[in-house]
């Protein structure tokens, strides 16, 4: 059928029209917002390159999950800052480490929550890499131990989730391995399974003091021009124990997003990152795009890309105009 028999504007002549047809649908239900926390009390610091994300400490943290449990999200990623950085990263895997009393301190009240906790060593290394450094690298095999053992450390202090970001060969069979070991059998592993190097995680290091002192995280993290290679790690992820699967960043990576959704069944998730969030913070701050606009936008691309999860700082947001 073809015009004039056929005219595609008659679906979308007004609102009402066009929801019913929607295809894809946003839902506070898929959102999950990332939380930055560190040691003290009653501090509460703006992250310059991202207006409304703070570092804050654990009482103000649980000031805010009560916020965001209000607002329908049901899910928040914790990062940690510690109060000390060495080379093995020590802090990220002590039971009284930041994430760990932090989780604690969390699942006290908020049973309701679904903690999930980013596991990876480059927050708490003094050289700001994510594993043990050998010969001016990230040696692999000696890091994945460290993953195991932080992971469990976090499923101890009560995490729902634990989510490796590191990109190390072989970490998802052996957090598994050690987590059903230790009789956390249904702590779940969300992957960051296909993350690129991504100059967008500009503000994010910002954020989380995290940036490599030297060289990059080019030897771990996927080359962006690849899209086979990301469902080759997806399949490895999936094969060693992962229950969700994760494409990062997402808007550039839409067509990988794309890709894992055809080719797996298991849930997967996108992440929005810091420098997604601050582009369009910024431009919408200077008066060069409509903010709340462009946001929902970009959540819709990405959900209609394929992704089962997001993850995104502007859950809050988000979910305010979702349930006007
Ligand atoms: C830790 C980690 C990073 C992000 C999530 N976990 C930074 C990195 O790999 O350099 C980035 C998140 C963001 O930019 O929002 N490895």
């Amino acid at each position: 059928m073809y015009f004039p028999a056929y005219r595609p504007r008659r679906l979308r002549k007004n609102s009402i029209v066009r929801e019913l047809v929607a295809e894809t649908k946003l839902s506070v239900d898929d959102f999950i917002y990332p939380m930055f926390v560190m040691p003290g009390k009653n501090k509460r610091v703006q992250v310059n390159s991202m207006p409304g994300i703070y570092k804050q400490t654990i009482d103000n943290l649980i000031k805010e999950i009560r916020e965001v449990k209000k607002l329908g999200i049901k899910a928040i990623l914790l990062f940690g800052i510690p109060s000390h950085k060495d080379e093995l990263g020590s802090e990220g895997y002590d039971k009284d480490g930041i994430i760990q009393r932090a989780v604690r301190e969390i699942k006290k009240k908020n049973k309701d929550v679904i903690v999930i906790t980013d596991v990876c060593m480059c927050e708490y290394t003094s050289h700001g890499h994510c594993g043990i450094i050998k010969d001016g690298d990230v040696d692999n095999d000696e890091t994945l131990a460290h993953l195991a053992h932080m992971s469990l450390t976090h499923a101890e202090a009560g995490a729902d989730i634990v989510a490796p970001s590191d990109m190390m060969d072989g970490r998802v069979g052996v957090i598994r391995e050690e987590l059903d070991e230790n009789g956390f059998e249904n702590v779940a592993i969300m992957s960051y399974s296909a993350k690129y190097a991504s100059a967008f995680y500009g503000p994010f290091r910002e954020a989380a003091e995290s940036p490599p002192q030297f060289g990059d995280r080019r030897t771990y993290q996927m080359d962006p021009p690849n899209v086979r290679e990301a469902i080759r790690e997806v399949e490895l992820d999936i094969k060693e124990g992962a229950d969700i699967v994760m494409v990062k960043p997402a808007l550039p990576y839409l067509d990988v997003l794309r890709a894992a959704r055809e080719e797996f069944d298991h849930p997967v998730a996108a992440y929005q990152v810091s420098g997604e969030y601050s582009m369009v913070k910024a431009a919408g701050k200077l008066g060069w795009i409509d903010e709340e606009l462009v946001m929902m936008e970009t959540l819709v691309s990405i959900k209609r890309a394929g992704a089962d999860l997001i993850l995104t700082y502007f859950a809050k947001d988000a979910a305010k105009i979702l349930n006007r």
